[in-house]
């Protein structure tokens, strides 16, 4: 298959972009999601316009012999989510990854990923600084007031993790208690409820460092995604998964609302991949069939 180019964009140099300034450098990384995308950068000082630029005369050449459009098809991200979207080495990979340069290879785009904070995703679409948002998102009605969303591509769950010898066994014992959430997540608005019951809500930029505030004794549970969960407890000495779910939820692609050509573009691209067995072979690649 073609091999996808993909152009790394720190949060930083792209808040240097949107503050229209002329080199998104260290001054502008205290918008960035985190400091660790800024040392992970492949691209140098250049800033974000100028990235794109690049990638952009490369994509003519690579999508010119593939007949597409030679467009970059830009992928808003929040790469602290495994096995959708994870730091390896200097590389963002995982499922989403994978599923989002097969549907730009079908679009005869090149993809561009951009890891940002995960609720800066919606409105990096609304701004057109990105065309996609693929990040483990879960389809909900307060979304989709603000995007579009594909057909879904995966259905996933919330859960609870606790220390393993924790008095906490069920959704109810999570009253009163200190629940740890990724911020702006379907994991925050479920455990946001248990507030009225009494219970702190913790929030935290990315799952993981919930996880951490655990292991430190900080906060009694968290809240997060079935698999991300499953990958940080296997990570962890000493905790465990409880085995109600909390929550179904259909994983989707966001595309900025009314862009329907896009999303009529991916749907289509999304459809071929199911339809071949791609996707469930991506999805097999991360997650092994228990
Ligand atoms: N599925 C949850 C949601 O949509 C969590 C997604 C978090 N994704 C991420 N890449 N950090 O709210």
């Amino acid at each position: 298959m073609k091999k996808q180019v993909i152009a790394l964009l720190t949060a930083a140099m792209l808040a240097g972009a949107m503050a229209g300034c002329g080199s998104g450098g260290a001054d502008a990384t205290t918008a960035a999601a985190d400091t660790t995308a800024a040392e992970t950068t492949t691209a140098g000082d250049t800033t974000a316009a100028d990235t794109k630029a690049e990638a952009e005369d490369e994509a003519e050449t690579t999508a010119a012999a593939a007949g597409g459009e030679g467009k970059v098809l830009v992928m808003a991200t929040n790469a602290e989510f495994p096995p959708y979207e994870y730091h390896d080495g200097g590389d963002i990979v995982g499922i989403d990854v994978e599923v989002a340069e097969a549907i730009a290879g079908k679009l005869g785009m090149t993809l561009e990923v951009e890891d940002i904070a995960f609720d800066s995703i919606i409105p990096e679409l609304e701004s057109g600084k990105a065309d996609i948002g693929v990040a483990g998102m879960t389809v909900n009605e307060d979304r989709l007031k603000n995007v579009d969303f594909t057909d879904p591509y995966t259905t996933a769950s919330q859960v609870i993790i606790v220390k393993e010898d924790s008095e906490i066994a069920g959704p109810d014992d999570l009253k009163g208690k200190y629940i740890g959430v990724q911020l702006g997540t379907t994991g925050d608005i479920y455990a946001s409820d248990y507030e009225a019951d009494g219970s702190t809500i913790e929030r935290y930029n990315k799952g993981f460092e919930a996880v951490q505030a655990m292991q430190q004794g900080k906060i009694d549970a968290v809240v997060i995604d079935q698999e991300p969960a499953k990958v940080f407890v296997s990570q962890n000495e000493g905790i465990k998964i409880l085995d109600e779910a909390l929550t179904v939820e259909e994983y989707a692609i966001a595309v900025k609302k009314g862009n329907t050509e896009l999303l009529d573009q991916v749907n289509g691209a999304l459809a071929e991949l199911k339809e071949s067995g791609e996707l469930q072979a991506i999805i097999d690649k991360y997650i092994s069939a228990e």
